[in-house]
């Protein structure tokens, strides 16, 4: 999809799901809102995958409790994100930055690759990262095959060039059989990007409390968390962390109703989010509203790594992205929520 059909969409969403709602103090993500998303959402890596599961009347939607892909290539593309071959001195993995049983990031404010460099962003989670419209805060990766080059290349993650990767990957027997049985094939690029995303897309992690209840079970969240949800909709979280990854579907400005920015002071480069990849100056301070799936895992928060816990977090988008007053008993109401909003990672793709 060509970037200025990308950006009309999320344009479009903006104007119909959030401005409208918020400025009329309309009850959000009924109607028209959830139906159209659901016909919109073209994106590559949401495509793959299948969002079946029970229907839900809100704004949020159950994960699928069922996988798709093919399972051998998910064993190999397991076995090369947790290959630290990949990394040009043999010590990172993707699983460095990204361990799966921890919440799919690795809790530091910003991550260390390769020799100790420090990253400019906090590490978002991989876990149901098939699900996002595109990768990354600032979407620059349109697909997961896309976004592996990220990393692998740049010199303060894992420093390699495709080559010598593919030259190490090939050079143990054992991986070699596992690309001739997936792919009928020699080990190459493509065939390591293919697996690797074939992987990220069955880290799905269904039956949290919250899809319990989307589905049925009225007691799968309990009264804090149910009223958090409540919260969660009325207020306007919804309009933005919405859909089936309770977020990872649009791109909206950090401080919308309050200037983030000029509070926190020290701007970088790496704040100008989606104005980085587009050079639009309405695009400067965007970034990808992040799925809120497994976020009490994944601490600390937003791209800066600026907040360090889920309070602090809910305090902010009370304050600059709903420009309203802190209670105290509604931030407790919405953690609840995003506390239910933990799922399980199969035992096997850990
Ligand atoms: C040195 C730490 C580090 C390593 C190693 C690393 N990542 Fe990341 N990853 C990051 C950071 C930091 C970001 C966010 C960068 C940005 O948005 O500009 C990220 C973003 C991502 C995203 C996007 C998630 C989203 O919601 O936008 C995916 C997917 C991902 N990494 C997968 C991988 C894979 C696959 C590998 C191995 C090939 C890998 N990462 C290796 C730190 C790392
Ligand atoms: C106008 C859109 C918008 C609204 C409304 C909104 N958010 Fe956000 N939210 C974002 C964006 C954008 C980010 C990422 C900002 C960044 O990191 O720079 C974010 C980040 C977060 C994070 C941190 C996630 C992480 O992994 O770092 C949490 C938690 C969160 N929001 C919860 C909420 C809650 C709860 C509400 C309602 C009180 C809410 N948000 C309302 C857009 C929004």
């Amino acid at each position: 999809m060509p970037a200025s059909s990308l950006d009309g969409l999320i344009e479009n969403v903006w104007t119909r799901c959030l401005v409208l709602p918020v400025l009329l103090g309309a009850a959000l993500g009924q109607g028209g809102c959830r139906g159209e998303r659901r016909d919109r959402e073209p994106s590559p890596t949401s495509r793959a995958l299948d969002v079946s599961s029970c229907e839900a009347p809100g704004p949020l939607r159950p994960l699928p409790s069922t996988r798709a892909g093919n399972e051998a290539e998910i064993r190999l593309g397991r076995l090369l994100f947790h290959d630290p071959r990949l990394s040009r001195d043999g010590t990172i993995s993707c699983a460095t930055c990204h361990p799966i049983e921890r919440g799919g990031a690795d809790g530091r404010n910003r991550s260390l690759g390769i020799g100790g460099a420090e990253g400019s962003v906090n590490t978002p989670t991989v876990l149901n990262s098939g699900f996002n419209v595109a990768q990354f805060w600032d979407g620059r990766a349109r697909s997961l095959e896309e976004q592996i080059g990220g990393p692998v290349e740049n010199p303060r993650e894992m420093g390699s060039r495709w080559n010598e990767v593919v030259e190490k990957i090939a050079a143990e027997k054992s991986l070699r059989d596992l690309f001739e049985d997936v792919y009928g094939a020699n080990v190459t690029e493509a065939g390591i990007r293919s697996a690797i995303a074939a992987y990220e897309r069955a880290l799905v992690t269904p039956r949290s409390p919250l899809d319990r209840y989307l589905c049925g079970d009225n007691a799968a969240l309990g009264p804090e968390a149910t009223e958090g949800y409540d919260l969660f909709r009325s207020l306007g979280c919804a309009s933005c962390h919405q859909g089936v990854n309770v977020g990872g579907n649009m791109f909206q400005r950090l401080g919308v109703m309050k200037d983030y920015f000029a509070d926190r002071g020290g701007v970088t480069p790496a704040d100008y989010g989606r104005f980085n990849v587009t050079g639009r100056e309405s695009d400067r301070f965007k970034f990808k509203v992040p799925s809120l799936r497994n976020v009490a895992l994944t601490a600390p928060y937003f791209h800066d790594g600026s907040a360090a816990t889920l309070e602090d977090a809910v305090r902010i988008m009370i304050r600059y992205q709903l420009g309203r007053e802190v209670h105290e008993n509604e931030v407790a109401r919405l953690v609840a929520l995003l506390r239910a909003l933990t799922g399980n990672v199969p035992g096997e793709l850990r």
